[in-house]
């Protein structure tokens, strides 16, 4: 079996941070969340990975390289346009060949892996197997509708009246069958080569399709607070390990990880936290929630709920809630007072506040 990730696409609702960084690549408790999906393929045997990469293909190649580190071997496809993920699996059909694949897409995060999911698609391979999860608002994603067996009996892509709560989520398993499905449907209203009508071809012709509802903590991180949401659940699962340096008179609660060459002195770090390696922290108050990346510097702040990214620089800034601070970009005092502050900062932009 093979697996297929598909990290191309322009990332709209994640600017200003996918303007400099594929969304892939956004770290969900300090590790990307494309890496996080490696893990979950790895993790079902898979070591044969195709990557669908778009415009920022040179980022993403830069971060994954070889796929050694995960004990894979990963290959490059790359999609010219963002014309769909259906469009995704035509370029990749060389790569392919006539395996089983695992499609996975590359912002969507499951925390509780993929296993069980691979065990229902191998139990009896239908063409297709598609994994559901109850969603409140179905109108952004696939939906689809089930028989009394269980089975599906059609998909729509984004309806906006959704005769489901039960929303497509971004792994797919297939057959080789899926492939004259492909070939055959024509562009959707947003004018992209959709997966769900791919399938849905494959139902109009009475092919079996089945699905899992997948009941795990699920998220596709298209947007800051889906981004932030997924960091807080993911820092909730975090195992403490305390590498870097912290003083006599800091204080450390709840589980927090310090990551090697990092420095703590005299503030306190209220988990879950993670700090990455050799970031500074200097009488500030951090936590709960937080991941500061590596490198950071944070000097007399205060932040919860937050995440800040490499090489930010956050000085005599308190109350910063539910942040999300790009990389290298500074956040500092202009004079004044306020009690808390909310920002949404792109990579490299700088910001004053009031204190
Ligand atoms: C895509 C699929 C949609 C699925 C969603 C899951 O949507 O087209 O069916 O529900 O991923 O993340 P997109 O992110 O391309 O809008």
């Amino acid at each position: 079996m093979k697996a297929l990730v598909l990290s191309g696409g322009s990332g709209l609702r994640l600017r200003p941070f996918s303007h400099s960084m594929p969304k892939q690549l956004l770290p969900i408790a300090n590790k990307p969340v494309i890496d996080h999906v490696l893990e979950n393929i790895r993790d079902i045997g898979i070591t044969d990975i195709g990557v669908v990469v778009g415009g920022q293909a040179p980022e993403i190649i830069t971060a994954l390289g070889d796929g050694s580190r995960w004990g894979t071997r990963l290959t490059y496809l790359h999609q010219k346009k963002p014309l769909g993920l259906a469009h995704c699996l035509l370029q990749a059909r060389e790569f392919l060949g006539d395996d089983d694949f695992v499609v996975y897409l590359g912002d969507n995060m499951l925390l509780d892996g993929i296993s069980d999911l691979a065990s229902d698609f191998s139990a009896d391979r239908p063409a297709a197997h598609v994994v559901l999860h109850k969603v409140s608002d179905p109108t952004t994603f696939g939906v689809a509708e089930l028989g009394p067996d269980g089975e599906v009996s059609r998909l729509v892509e984004k309806p906006s009246y959704p005769r489901s709560n039960l929303a497509l989520i971004g792994v797919y398993f297939f057959t080789p069958a899926i492939h004259e499905a492909v070939r055959a449907i024509g562009p959707s209203p947003r004018g992209e080569l959709e997966i769900t009508d791919a399938v849905q071809w494959l139902l109009d012709r009475g092919i079996r399709v089945t699905a899992t509802e997948y009941t795990g903590y699920w998220k596709d991180v298209g947007r800051v607070e889906d981004v932030l949401e997924c960091n807080r659940r993911v820092l909730d699962g975090l195992s403490p390990a305390v590498a870097g340096e912290v003083d006599d008179m800091s204080v450390i609660r709840g589980p927090v990880v310090i990551e090697p060459g990092a420095r703590i002195t005299r503030s306190v770090i209220e988990g879950p936290v993670i700090v990455g390696a050799s970031a500074v922290l200097t009488d500030s108050h951090v936590g709960p929630h937080v991941s500061i990346g590596r490198g950071c510097i944070l000097r007399d702040a205060r932040l919860d709920g937050s995440m800040a990214l490499d090489g930010a620089v956050i000085t005599g800034v308190r109350g910063l809630h539910h942040s999300l601070i790009g990389r290298s970009a500074r956040v500092g005092p202009s004079g004044g007072v306020t009690q808390q502050h909310r920002l949404v900062v792109g990579d490299h932009c700088q910001v004053e506040v009031a204190v």
